[in-house]
């Protein structure tokens, strides 16, 4: 105990009513102390402590505590440098303290076992607040506060939870000057309480680190400081002078061995007031190390300076679990609109992951150069991750595709081509009803012939059903091709009330005509408006900041270098170049993809080939595809599997 500290332990008188709640507290022995069983008895140790100069320190339950208070409060009218304080025991604290709050002197409280095992340790505690209004404890200089706000920065600059964990844990021993630290992470699930992890570090040694489920025990410091919340002193622990009961537990407490001066146990809290984490310290005497001006003990002046630091590191973990918390919303919301995209359209499924990693993968490679035209480009992790988002999520326009055009693997939609095979049959069966007309109409030297001229026509008529299904396949059509449908559009269908139809109708036509793919120029727009409807979804969420570009970067995934992409035209300096990124590694997944059934996958070097010659035509950047191919950026995603989506 600091020479401080014993000076206010003389100068308190410790009053313990003998009600039946504080009957078994007793004070610390050497403590001036007395035990009343009135309030007349009260006002006469008020009396005396104020005649001495002494504080007084009542310990007091909840049936007793309102009309002591009103006596104190009485006296201190009378004598106003009369300086009291009181230690409450209640039943439940917890509801207590949910109904009325902590009143006015009541310094702290105490469950009714705390104030029989623990009361020393409280009593000393409520020095604290006198200590330091008269100046006998703690100087909070301001270097001090600079090193704590220079701590506190440092802690909210953390966005990934362990290392804030690591941070807290060093922080600590280098601002207490400690011996060793310990943090545990608390969480609490079906209302049972357990530590999840454990960062231990000790002067000059690295972190140890241990991701495991411990549960919380009541009969440990730690597990008192969890379960309670309060803080937790003990020092002079050598010299046998233990202010709190020796309850540790040696799987988590600090074991206590010889040398271990004081230990310190701290609740870390959230914006609820709810313990987060323990951190436990260690001031620890080494005989035969030279400690220089390192602290060896805590006394209770440090608690208030421990409390700033760990309300502070409380808050910056909250923060960091929230920030984790929106990650996985993001996350989770992310793969969602993913499985909605292939869902639409199982030929893409996989496509929009491969295309992730593949961006994710250049872009570590850009960031890794150090020679070439982006060696200064250094992506930070956050940047990685927007660019990893707008890719998953790039072609989530299709959703506003209309799916016929959407899985189109033919050039006629099948309703069409079904249209037309119905016209061919009727066209058949008009050649019949014609060659038995004109039977019974002629002599039957006619005949061969009528059959024969039947035949030819039904012969040309199944003709043009195999052109229309061969030109109906994505392969390029072929100039005999156009001319043979041409001829198909000229035939016209005679119907019974005299009117006439074409074969094919000019819509079925301008289809089987199309020369490479299956889509109609028509249809080809409605196709690219997918970007569009990208970008009307996503600016539609608040992304938070650190996805501001997301967006944007999805936007322009079809724009071209050179101004022929869409649906802006931009070009390339008016595109970012996390979009440049994507749009290599989505050109590079659609020629290489094998679940397209309307086209056959591109073999690697082709595909590498296709993406070269881009460049050369002034539409891929050259210094990001050459990076691409150099560093083989494809190779994991090459080997990921196909999936269809069901
Ligand atoms: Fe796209
Ligand atoms: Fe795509």
């Amino acid at each position: 105990m600091s020479a401080a500290l014993e000076d206010l332990v003389r100068q308190t008188l410790c009053v313990i009513s003998e009600g039946e709640l504080c009957r078994k507290a007793t004070a610390p022995e050497g403590w001036p102390q007395s035990k009343i069983q009135s309030l007349d008895q009260l006002n006469a140790c008020a009396d005396r402590a104020v005649a001495q100069a002494m504080r007084l320190i009542l310990i007091v339950g909840e049936e007793e505590l309102s009309r002591s208070l009103q006596l104190l409060n009485l006296k201190k009218e009378v004598y106003p440098q009369f300086i009291f304080g009181v230690l409450l025991v209640s039943k439940d604290p917890k509801n207590f303290l949910k109904k009325q709050g902590l009143p006015f002197h009541v310094l702290d409280i105490l469950s009714d076992k705390e104030a029989k095992s623990q009361l020393d340790y409280f009593l000393l505690k409520s020095l604290r607040p006198q200590g330091i209004s008269q100046g006998a404890g703690t100087k909070i200089i301001a270097d001090t506060i600079a090193k704590l706000n220079s701590i506190f920065f440092c802690f909210s600059q953390e966005k990934v939870q362990d290392k804030l964990f690591e941070k807290i844990v060093t922080k600590a021993i280098e601002f207490g000057e400690c011996s060793a630290a310990t943090l545990f992470i608390l969480k609490e699930q079906y209302s049972e309480s357990y530590f999840v992890s454990k960062v231990f570090g000790e002067l000059n040694t690295p972190l140890e680190i241990e991701k495991k489920r411990i549960p919380v025990f009541e009969n440990s410091i730690c597990g008192y400081v969890a379960l309670t919340g309060k803080i937790h002193t003990l020092f002079n622990f050598q010299t046998g002078n233990s202010l709190v009961p020796g309850n540790y537990n040696r799987s988590y407490d600090y074991a206590i061995t010889e040398g271990v001066d004081s230990i310190i146990t701290l609740p870390l809290k959230n914006s609820h007031n709810e313990v987060e984490a323990v951190l436990q310290l260690i001031y620890k005497n080494d005989p035969n190390k030279v400690t220089g001006k390192r602290k060896t003990h805590f006394d209770f002046e440090d608690e208030t300076l421990w409390t700033t630091f760990s309300t502070q590191a409380g808050i910056c973990l909250e923060s960091v679990e929230l920030y984790a918390d929106v990650q996985g919303l993001f996350e989770g919301f992310v793969r969602a609109s993913v499985k909605a995209i292939e869902a639409r359209d199982p030929s893409t499924g996989g496509h929009s992951e491969r295309v992730a990693k593949m961006s994710v993968g250049l872009a570590k490679a850009v960031t890794e150069s150090e020679v070439g035209t982006y060696r200064s480009v250094k992506f930070r992790d956050e940047e990685i991750r927007e660019l990893e988002y707008a890719a998953m999520l790039h072609d989530f326009g299709k959703i506003g595709v209309r799916e016929e055009v959407l899985v189109k693997a033919k050039k006629l939609h099948g309703s069409q081509l079904t249209g037309i095979k119905e016209r061919i049959k009727i066209c058949k069966a008009a050649a019949k009803i014609h060659l038995l007309e004109n039977k019974l109409n002629s002599s039957a030297l006619l005949h061969p012939k009528l059959e024969l001229d039947y035949q030819k026509r039904s012969q040309e008529l199944d003709h043009y059903w195999q052109i229309i299904q061969s030109s109906n396949s994505p392969s390029i059509l072929k100039q005999e091709g156009v001319v043979a449908l041409e001829r198909i559009k000229r035939e016209s269908l005679l119907l019974p009330d005299g009117q006439t139809i074409s074969l094919l109708s000019d819509e079925e036509y301008q289809a089987l005509s199309i020369s490479q793919g299956t889509l109609t120029p028509d249809e080809r727009l409605e196709i690219e408006s997918h970007v569009k409807h990208t970008y009307q979804f996503l600016k539609m969420i608040p992304w938070t900041r650190d996805f501001k570009n997301l967006t944007e970067i999805a936007h322009c995934h079809h724009e071209k270098l050179d101004g022929t992409g869409y649906p802006r035209k931009l070009t390339s300096h008016q595109i970012p170049l996390q979009s440049k990124i994507m749009t290599i590694a989505d050109i590079f997944d659609a020629l290489t993809a094998k679940d397209r059934w309307y086209k056959e996958s591109v073999p690697l070097e082709k595909a590498t080939e296709i993406l070269c010659e881009e460049v050369k035509q002034g539409k891929l950047d050259e210094a990001l595809v050459e990076i691409f191919i150099a560093k083989q950026i494809y190779e994991h995603t090459i080997l990921m599997p196909f999936n269809r989506v069901a």
